[in-house]
């Protein structure tokens, strides 16, 4: 059995979708403070098997202590948090306490209980600003700009730090570089509240009609065409990641960290022309100014993913944006058609 913590999310409701086809039973533990229950009933409808649900907040111990207690955990995916890096700005201390106490809390209790393996969500934002591209593993962390990739940033030392003393436990901490798309099915997806923060959900309402036009953040980086430039990943391939994770945490001792990532970098235009092609209609955007803390490129090195853990993306840009289309356009107002 695996626990997935943050599994009705986005990220962790593709990779129930995989965890579920690939034969394994899973635990969803989510307070649903950034998502919608709707989004397991269609994991359910996808695979045709049916995650178990406890409505809970990692942080609250005594829950945990049962979960454990009632299922045979082999290994705990960990992918709640909150992780809107503007919100993180505005209120430090709600993502501090919910992104390290949730981390703190869960390895208590998974030491109580003798389960020794995670794969944790982190992000390419603990990657220091002033790195050379492409990004390794090994490339500078910390000089966070914001609340959020602290978060980050510290729950890796925390999960180090565990390894250390526990020679016996083992992490193996994701960095994810930026996910977008959606299962084919287009059955479930991203579903952000209120204005979305990122690009991907913002071309995708502006196609679908709830936003006028898309803003560019500045053409005047040093990149090809001036905008900026990332390394997107379509959510089933990051999915896919996890079972590699999973299976690697388990056979495996210590702490580990991997780029998940194409290798590949989109600039803003090339996204919005690909989403164009895949709706089949321009998406109409203005030229706009740069946003504060953002860097001109970012994309990630890959080789340690495929020669470790044996994972390799299988999907491009195109097909990212024809299942973010196909899922947005069966749920304009997302789950909550
Ligand atoms: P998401 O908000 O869709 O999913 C996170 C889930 O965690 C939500 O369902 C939310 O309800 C739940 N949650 C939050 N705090 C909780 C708590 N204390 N107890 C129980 N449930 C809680 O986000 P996502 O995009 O699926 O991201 C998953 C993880 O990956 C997060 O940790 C995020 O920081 C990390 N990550 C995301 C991205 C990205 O661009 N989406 C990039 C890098 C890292
Ligand atoms: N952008 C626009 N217009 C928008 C939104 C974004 O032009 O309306 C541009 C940004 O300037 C950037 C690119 O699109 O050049 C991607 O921006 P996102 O906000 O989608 O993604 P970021 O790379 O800025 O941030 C993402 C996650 C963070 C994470 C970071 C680390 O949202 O949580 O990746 O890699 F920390």
């Amino acid at each position: 059995m695996i626990l997935v913590t943050g599994g009705a999310g986005f990220i962790g409701s593709h990779t129930c979708v995989e965890l579920l086809n690939s034969g394994y039973d899973t635990v969803v533990l989510d307070n649903l403070c950034n998502s919608h229950i709707k989004s397991l009933e269609r994991v359910e409808r996808i695979t045709g098997k049916k995650p178990v649900f406890i409505k809970a907040d990692v942080r609250d111990r005594e829950v945990l202590d049962r979960v454990f207690s009632t299922y045979d955990i082999e290994c705990v995916i960990h992918f709640a948090g909150l992780k809107a890096v503007g919100e993180s700005v505005a209120k430090p201390m709600e993502y501090f306490d919910n992104n390290l106490n949730s981390s703190l809390v869960l390895c208590d209790v998974m030491k109580k209980h003798g389960v020794k393996a995670l794969v944790f969500s982190s992000s390419a934002t603990v990657y220091s600003g002033d790195n050379e591209m492409p990004l390794y593993e090994t490339s500078r962390t910390g000089n966070c700009t914001n609340p959020y990739g602290w978060t980050k940033y510290m729950s890796e030392q925390i999960f180090k730090a565990l390894c250390t003393a526990d020679p016996d436990m083992s992490v193996v901490l994701l960095r994810y570089f930026n996910p977008i798309g959606a299962h084919e099915s287009g059955l479930i997806g991203e579903d952000p509240q209120g204005i979305p923060n990122n690009l991907l959900p913002y071309v995708a309402q502006t196609a679908v009609g709830r936003r006028e036009r898309v803003t560019v953040h500045g053409n005047d980086y040093p990149t090809p065409d001036g905008t900026g430039v990332r390394d997107y990943i379509h959510v089933v391939d990051l999915a896919r990641a996890h079972l590699c994770a999973v299976s690697y945490a388990v056979s495996h001792k210590g702490c580990d960290v991997f780029n998940i990532g194409t290798g590949r970098g989109s600039s803003v235009l090339d996204v919005i022309k690909a989403f164009s092609r895949a709706c089949g209609k321009d998406v109409p955007y203005v030229i706009g100014p740069r946003r504060p803390g953002d860097l001109a490129t970012v994309y990630a090195d890959c080789t340690k993913a495929k020669e470790v853990l044996g994972f390799e993306t299988k999907y491009d840009l195109e097909k990212m944006c024809i299942d973010a289309w196909n899922w947005q356009k069966n749920n304009p107002n997302g789950f909550a058609d």
